[in-house]
């Protein structure tokens, strides 16, 4: 047996674009989130003998949930080269998330990568070693890549690379790292507050989107965006300097939506409330010199990034949104520390 919680993240540097076997046109980086959880556990079961398949018995928060068991049932079939033990097995899975399921938030990065954690962990035991170090990482990183590229990223907490970049020793297509460096301490408690405008299922799953950048008409100059965006934004997590961090952001932020507008077909993901709040932000941020920026995820909701020292000051901005939000209005979140073996955490106690 074996359980793991896994955070969320959101990425600041979006990838957006996949070739072959889950791997990103260009690198990423996003940060990993500490409230918004998934806890898996993962009970593996002998199976029926000779028989090569894989019988899964899947909940989520106690309910079935056939969508994600099939998703996940494919993700599962995929690995069993990699995982031998799943030939023939039967895996009980039980998972939850600590975010409600109607705030529209993906939990496909928490999910895959506690999932990841946990198939890593069962391997570790059935050699006989449990060596949490970073060869388990790494290899939780890629299978958490294969069922969701942007879950690579959160196997590790803090701020997290996905995707080779000249900048980043050690970066790799293949899994995520965290970040080669100290951030300044301006982004050591950074805080995202989630804005709910819009809860409602997408109307294009990010996996469409992803397959639209083939052939994009846009899609050679986004990936060289993406690329020296990265640049200009670890000199900006290096240096403490929250103008730049909050520019390119928002560029990042932005060109994801404009990627979507001018596919083929087009599409959008924002809803008209998403650009009131968008133009009150600025408009807040003029006036008040606030620290506070924004990025967008694949969908309507703002995601409002802030050092820890301006939580006061931001109070009366949120007030002023909170009647274009819906129910949960906002979630509150902040950076975090990444993935717990929650076993580890039982026996400690
Ligand atoms: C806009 O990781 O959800 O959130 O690999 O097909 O599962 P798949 O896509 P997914 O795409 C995430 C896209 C994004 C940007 C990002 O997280 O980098």
């Amino acid at each position: 047996m074996s359980s793991w919680q896994s955070p969320s993240n959101i990425a600041l540097i979006k990838y957006w674009g996949k070739r072959e076997q889950q791997l990103p046109q260009n690198a990423s980086l996003s940060i990993t989130l500490n409230n918004a959880v998934t806890r898996t556990r993962v009970k593996l079961l002998p199976g029926k003998l000779n028989n090569s398949g894989l019988e899964l018995d899947f909940k989520l928060s106690g309910e079935r949930n056939p969508a994600f068991a099939e998703r996940l049932s494919t993700f599962l079939d995929s690995l069993k080269g990699t995982f031998p033990f799943l030939l023939g097995a039967m895996l009980e899975i039980q998972s939850e998330n600590s975010f409600p399921h109607s705030a529209g938030i993906a939990s496909s990065a928490s999910a895959m990568s506690a999932l990841a954690l946990c198939l890593c962990d069962l391997e570790q035991q059935l050699e006989g070693t449990q060596n949490y170090q970073d060869d388990f990482f790494k290899k939780a990183s890629v299978i958490a890549r294969l069922g969701s590229g942007s879950a690579s990223r959160s196997v590790f907490g803090g701020f997290t690379v996905w995707g080779k970049h000249t900048h980043v020793s050690g970066s790799s297509d293949e899994y995520a790292v965290p970040l080669p460096f100290e951030p300044h301490e301006i982004f050591h408690h950074i805080k995202n507050t989630i804005l709910i405008v819009d809860a409602s299922q997408k109307k294009v799953s990010s996996s469409v989107g992803h397959h639209l950048m083939n052939g994009h008409p846009f899609a050679e100059a986004r990936f060289k965006q993406a690329e020296s965006n990265l640049s200009l934004l670890l000199d900006a997590i290096k240096s403490g300097n929250w103008d730049d961090f909050s520019r390119i952001t928002e560029n990042e932020a932005l060109s994801l939506h404009a990627m979507m507008m001018s596919s083929n077909p087009g599409y959008m993901l924002m809803h008209p409330n998403t650009l009131v709040v968008l133009d009150k932000l600025k408009h807040f941020r003029e006036k008040s010199k606030v620290k506070i920026c924004f990025t967008l995820d694949a969908g309507p909701n703002i995601h409002l990034l802030y050092p820890e020292s301006e939580t006061e000051a931001v109070k009366p901005f949120l007030s002023d949104v909170k009647d274009y939000c819906v129910n949960p209005a906002m979630i509150d979140d902040q950076i975090g520390y990444g993935p717990i073996n929650l076993q580890t955490q039982a026996n400690e106690t």
